[in-house]
């Protein structure tokens, strides 16, 4: 794969006026498009800007059969033989919450999830347990990435009727043995739900071969617009899910008392859809493919490599995660010590132009129990380079020079240290400008004003 040439695919990533624009390494929360996907969009927009299964014109005809080929797509592209079991939702939120809402629990139904799930693996759960009576056994998984087959086995044996794990962890890349778990849960009679937004757009999934029942999709984390996502299930599971809307299009017909739904998976999607987006998702899909996963992971793992061999002596800066690169490729998660992870983000972004997240990406429980403020998350994809990892080492080497004890003197070295290890665990206000995002701006620009950040929250 030759970066450069995918980079030049990437809009965002083009120079403008010559300078090459911010470092991206925020992929694992929405990875960015190449120009197929806006081209598709647009094309469907201009061309034929119908909706698809309801009138007989020309338009609706080619949206129905473009939008039917993005279903099969997604179907080939993550293993499932049936397209059928390929259901079009707004995110993978939306396909976790179909199957929480949609399998008919019984008081005491056990769900295990583990102990550090993204949030929209988990408070489904929760409210099912407050509202229907489930019960939430909560699977721990060790800290250097390992998994505790042994914990696994306890805890199915208290009878469980779903597992609910991600496949790859959004905190810091590494990934469960989803074969042996799903494996293992088949034995004792669970179904298995894989939360696979961080997985599927680094590897080839194949889900039949699996035997996975449910698996959860974001398109908007694997090259498609923002909005778009999956759920590819199993046939016979899927058929057991009560739609979560219903509507125009999820139906055979309807009397005035009644109606009949039609078969999966047109039952599930409900009302006007995303066709401009399912058409862009499928797009990045066929890029994804013609570029290929070895060479995707070569590519992140580069990256990730030359990052976490920059700081591997380095004391102050703690990995969150397995050591090695090659368990976390896509990222690097990290703490400093004595600086608060927004303003280490903030600090970036100003100084560095580089784009990186902090807070407790969606799983607070995970940093709470540690007491822990949240860290800084580098995600990487396949456009990222070099001079990408360059930009992130010489700013985290910056603002390690900065803190106190370093050999540098002056205020900012003394107020970084003052943002230290001083959040509550909470999101902090309108972007949370620290001493060291303060003392690196002037480097670029004056400030700016932000928004509420978000940064924590999810
Ligand atoms: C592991 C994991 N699960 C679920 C989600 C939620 O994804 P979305 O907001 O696209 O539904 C994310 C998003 O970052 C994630 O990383």
């Amino acid at each position: 794969m030759n970066v450069a040439q995918v980079r030049a695919d990437f809009p965002a990533l083009r120079p403008r006026d010559g300078i090459r624009p911010p470092t991206y390494l925020d992929s694992a929360c929405m990875s960015l498009v190449p120009s197929a996907v806006l081209e598709a969009m647009e094309q469907y927009y201009r061309e034929f800007p119908g909706c698809a299964g309801r009138s007989l014109h020309r338009y609706s005809e080619e949206v129905g059969r473009r939008y039917e080929s993005a279903r099969a797509a997604f179907a080939r592209f993550l293993g499932r033989s049936d397209p059928a079991g390929v259901v079009f939702l707004r995110n993978a939120t939306e396909a976790i919450n179909l199957v929480g809402q949609g399998l008919p629990w019984k008081s005491g139904d056990r769900v295990l999830v583990s102990d550090r799930e993204h949030n929209s693996n988990l408070i489904v759960w929760q409210r099912l347990a407050a509202e229907r009576g489930i019960r939430i056994e909560i699977l721990p998984l060790p800290d250097d990435g390992g998994f505790d087959a042994g914990a696994l086995e306890e805890r199915l044996a208290r009878g469980v009727r779903l597992v609910s794990l991600f496949h790859t962890s959004n905190l810091d890349g590494h990934t469960l043995p989803i074969r042996e778990i799903t494996e293992r849960a088949h034995d004792r009679g669970a179904l298995v739900l894989f939360d696979g937004c961080q997985a599927a757009p680094h590897e080839k999934v194949e889900l039949d071969r699996l035997g996975v029942d449910f698996y959860a999709v974001s398109a908007h984390k694997m090259l498609g617009p923002t909005g778009t996502g999956v759920l590819a299930a199993a046939t016979e599971p899927l058929g057991r899910l009560r739609p979560l809307l219903i509507g125009g299009e999820t139906v055979e017909w309807s009397t005035l008392e009644t109606h009949a739904l039609r078969p999966p998976p047109h039952r599930f999607e409900a009302g006007l859809q995303n066709y401009a987006g399912v058409i862009g998702a499928h797009a990045g899909l066929d890029y994804l493919a013609r570029i290929g996963f070895d060479a995707v992971q070569a590519q992140q793992y580069a990256v990730n490599a030359r990052v976490t061999s920059a700081f591997a002596d380095e004391p102050r800066v703690h990995l969150l995660g397995p050591a090695d690169p090659r368990a976390r490729s896509s990222v690097f998660a990290f703490t400093v010590d004595g600086v608060d992870p927004h303003d280490a983000a903030v600090f970036l972004d100003e100084g560095h132009e580089v784009l990186v997240r902090s807070g407790m990406h969606c799983a607070h429980s995970y940093y709470s129990r540690r007491g822990l403020p949240g860290n800084v998350r580098a995600s990487f994809y396949l456009y990222n380079d070099r001079t990408d990892a360059d930009r992130l080492i010489g700013g985290l080497r910056e603002l390690l020079e900065k803190l106190p004890g370093a050999g540098v003197s002056g205020t900012s070295a003394r107020t970084v240290a003052s943002t230290s290890r001083s959040g509550s665990g909470r999101p902090r206000a309108s972007g949370s400008r620290g001493a060291a995002a303060r003392s690196a701006r002037p480097r670029h620009r004056a400030g700016r004003g932000r928004g509420a950040s978000g940064a924590g929250s999810g």
